[in-house]
């Protein structure tokens, strides 16, 4: 049993009882407003967090909170718990059936628990820091694929493409003509799940939030797999960039990376 097995049974409950409240909510109407031109959030969206919130608040009186629709509450406490209600809210709104719901519990600032569930899938990703990876009980590792030009990629795009530089579009163009293929899923804590089962061998994406990665960086790592900057520099789940990979692929992805960042700095090198 894991050390932290209280929370972690804590976490997928919560995340078991707000995916299916997702998964119910999908053929029923929403309601959509917008946080920009692009970025939208549903009713469901703050129905799933206040369900999260309530079940591990009241599990967990004293433990502090961040996630994504505002939520922020005692961001000093020993136990801070990070999760992101629904990651894939673009799909989720189109009534595409991929999204998840990302729960990761900090301690002392260190994340050591993460639960991402995929309630269109029924599967239940988790991990506990030293304790190994799981999905729906069964361990799970990285790929075994060495080479980009057979590694099947995952990324996603900022919500400010349209207004900023940094939008993720070189390095994307970079990677489609280097590796087998490359997807786009709608959420990022999914990209880094599948990541860490073997499904993608790479994960790239900039400016995602604590929420988006936190869990899914867990489970990336304790599958055995390598989470970085764009530089192969430490990752903390503040970075503006999340690198993840098998491993093995990781130098040749971070070398494709800094294209772009050479061609900006009058660079050549291809
Ligand atoms: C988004 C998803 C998406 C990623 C975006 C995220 P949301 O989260 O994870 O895959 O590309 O950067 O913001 O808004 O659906 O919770
Ligand atoms: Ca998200
Ligand atoms: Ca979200």
């Amino acid at each position: 049993m894991s050390k932290w097995n209280e929370f972690l049974e804590g976490a997928r409950g919560a995340a078991l009882e707000a995916g299916q409240m997702l998964r119910s909510g999908m053929d029923e109407g929403r309601e959509i407003s917008y946080k920009g031109v692009v970025d939208l959030v549903t009713n469901f969206d703050h129905q799933a967090q206040e369900l999260v919130f309530d079940r591990l608040a009241t599990a967990f009186p004293g433990h502090g909170f961040l996630a994504e629709e505002g939520l922020s509450r005692k961001a000093q406490a020993e136990f801070r718990w990070v999760f992101d209600p629904l990651d894939g809210t673009t799909n989720f709104a189109h009534r595409f059936p991929v999204f998840t719901v990302s729960i990761a519990l900090e301690h002392q600032g260190r994340v050591i628990l993460g639960v991402v569930y995929d309630p269109m899938r029924n599967e239940m990703f988790q991990a506990v820091k030293g304790e190994g990876a799981f999905l729906n009980g069964r361990r799970v590792r990285v790929s075994a694929v060495d080479d980009l030009n057979r590694s099947l990629l995952a990324t996603g795009f900022p919500y400010d493409l349209r207004e900023s530089p940094v939008n993720n579009i070189a390095h994307f163009n970079h990677f489609l003509i280097r590796a087998q293929a490359i997807r786009r899923c709608g959420s990022a804590a999914m990209d880094l799940c599948y990541v860490a089962c073997g499904r993608f061998d790479g994960f790239w994406e900039l400016k995602l939030k604590p929420w988006d990665h936190a869990a899914g960086a867990l489970f990336v790592r304790e599958a055995g797999g390598r989470v970085s900057d764009f530089e192969g520099g430490e990752f903390e789940i503040s970075s503006q960039e999340s690198l993840a990979s098998n491993g093995l692929i990781h130098e040749a992805m971070i070398h494709v990376l800094g294209l772009a960042k050479e061609r900006e700095s009058g660079g050549e090198k291809e």
